[in-house]
Parts: C-alpha cells; structure tokens; sequence
C-alpha cells in the first residue's frame, strides 16, 4: 500500500507488505494496520505511551485549528516539495495534513512515540501514512525520503540522514528568542531565552529565517494554548490559575532552518 511504503520491519529491517490488514515482512513479522489507520512499529517491549497524552493532544488540535501553524505551513509550502516528506515527533499530525493538501502529489509521512496522538492523527488526516515509532530508530528505509521535517521534537541527526536519499533536506523548526514570551513572563519571574542555530553533524545549512505571527486566544483556547506549551506542565500551579481562560495575546516565533544533506 503506497500509504506505507517507506516503512520496514522494526524487528529485522526488511520491506513491509500489505498483507490483509497487516503489513508484513517476508521473515513473517507483522503489524496490524489498526481501525484508525495507522501502524505502531515500535519493536518488542518498548512502550509508546511515552510522549503527549490525549489531554496534549486535543488541547493541540484545538490550537492548530485556530491557524497556530499558519504561517509556518505557508512558509515551509514555499518549498519545492515534491517527492516523499517525512514529519517526526508529528503528533497529532496537523503539519503533514495541512502540507497534503497543498501538495496532493507528494507523499506524506507522520511518526511519534506517542501512540495516542497518531490514532488523533490517523483518524483526521487520511492520506497520510501515520506509524508509531521512536525518531532515534526509524522504522524507515534508507534513503527512501526527500524531505525530513522535525518541528518542535528531539532531533537525531546520523538517523535523519540515514533516511534521506541523496540530496535530501532537512527542515528543523525550534522557537525563536521571542516564542510565547508574553505567556513565558506570567509564568515565571525569569525568563531563559531559547537556543537557537546550532549545527547540525552530516547536514549542510541553506537557509534559517524567523517567521513570525501574533496568536490571540481566550476562554477554552487560551488554557489549551498553556496545556500545551511545556510551560504548563513546568510552571507553578498558582500561576497557571491566575490567568486560566484570560485572555491572550502572544507573540510567535518559529526559527525555520532548512539544511541539505552532505554527500
Ligand atoms: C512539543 S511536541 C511537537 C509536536 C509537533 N511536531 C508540533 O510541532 O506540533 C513533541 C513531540 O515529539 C514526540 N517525541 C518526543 N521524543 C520522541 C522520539 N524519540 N521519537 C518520536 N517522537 C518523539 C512527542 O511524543 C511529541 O508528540
Ligand atoms: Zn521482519
């Protein structure tokens, strides 16, 4: 099924094959393509409750909804895209999905640990080929992708370039010195800037460009807005109720890098 077909067998490596509703392995592994329509690939024991849980991941459909990544999407479709694009850490898919539609003859691809937010992903986004897998061992063929995208998520560079065919890129969003820094200074007395620009080993980088948006939100949005950052979770509890459901106004920043994989 073409829906999958950059996907290999997590247990001995080789090409998965649609098989009734599984995917299998000419060794006999298989992995049930689940009623939602995805495929957990994560081998043996390891868990994959890991990652989001459906709270995350509901408060960051809502927020996604209401065109959180807008302009991150409109900037990345500025790319050529052809081919096969792979989004890990996608959660609940809503970068791919939203990508899909504006490049119907590309192939996309979504992967998380978290099992929860690829069934929410799966079940909205169709044409989308969603697995659970960890981004530190991709269930992936060598070389089988174009574009690797990693918004937000941990980043494993030598896996990522493993995976890309020649020439491939890599595009790696992370916040800007200015990300949410109105909710970041309600929440905490000292505010840390973000990190950016590091290098990245076996990539080669085109292009970083900070991409901008002001995101207003009150009511039930604004309090998914904070269940979703990692301030929620991390700040105090006290701070957190002062200014449930206020509403907001913040400032966004995706720092945009796009980098070319070396020979
Ligand atoms: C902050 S969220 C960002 C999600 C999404 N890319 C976005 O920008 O909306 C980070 C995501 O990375 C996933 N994640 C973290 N470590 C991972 C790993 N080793 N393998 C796969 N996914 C991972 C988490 O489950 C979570 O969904
Ligand atoms: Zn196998």
């Amino acid at each position: 099924m073409e829906k999958f077909a950059v996907y290999i067998c997590p247990k001995c490596g080789k090409k998965l094959y649609l098989n009734g509703g599984s995917l299998c392995c000419e060794e006999g592994h298989c992995y049930d393509v689940s009623s939602a329509g995805y495929v957990n690939l994560v081998a043996g024991s390891h868990r994959t409750g890991g990652g989001d849980g459906d709270f995350a991941v509901a408060a960051r459909e809502k927020i996604m909804d209401a065109g959180y990544y807008r302009k991150l999407c409109d900037r990345i479709a500025r790319e050529d895209i052809s081919g096969r694009f792979l989004d890990v850490g996608t959660a609940d898919g809503s970068l791919p999905g939203q990508l899909k539609a504006a490049f119907p003859n590309a192939e996309f691809y979504g992967t998380d640990l978290s099992k929860f937010a690829i069934k929410h992903a799966a079940k909205r986004y169709k044409d989308v080929g969603f697995a659970v897998a960890n981004s530190a061992k991709l269930p992936v063929a060598s070389g089988s992708v174009d574009w690797l995208s990693a918004v937000f998520t941990t980043i494993f560079p030598e896996e990522f370039s493993r995976v890309l065919a020649a020439g491939g890129r890599f595009i790696r969003v992370t916040p800007g010195r200015e990300h949410l820094i109105e909710l970041r200074r309600k929440l905490y007395d000292e505010v840390r800037e973000n990190e950016t620009g590091s290098t990245v080993k076996g990539f080669t980088r085109l292009s970083s460009e900070s991409v901008r948006d002001v995101f207003r939100a009150e009511g039930e949005l604004s309090e998914a807005l904070i269940g979703m950052t990692p301030y929620g979770v991390r700040s105090s509890k006290a701070r957190r109720e002062a200014i449930k459901g206020e509403p907001i106004e913040v400032t966004l920043e995706f720092i945009v890098e796009i980098f070319k994989k070396e020979e």
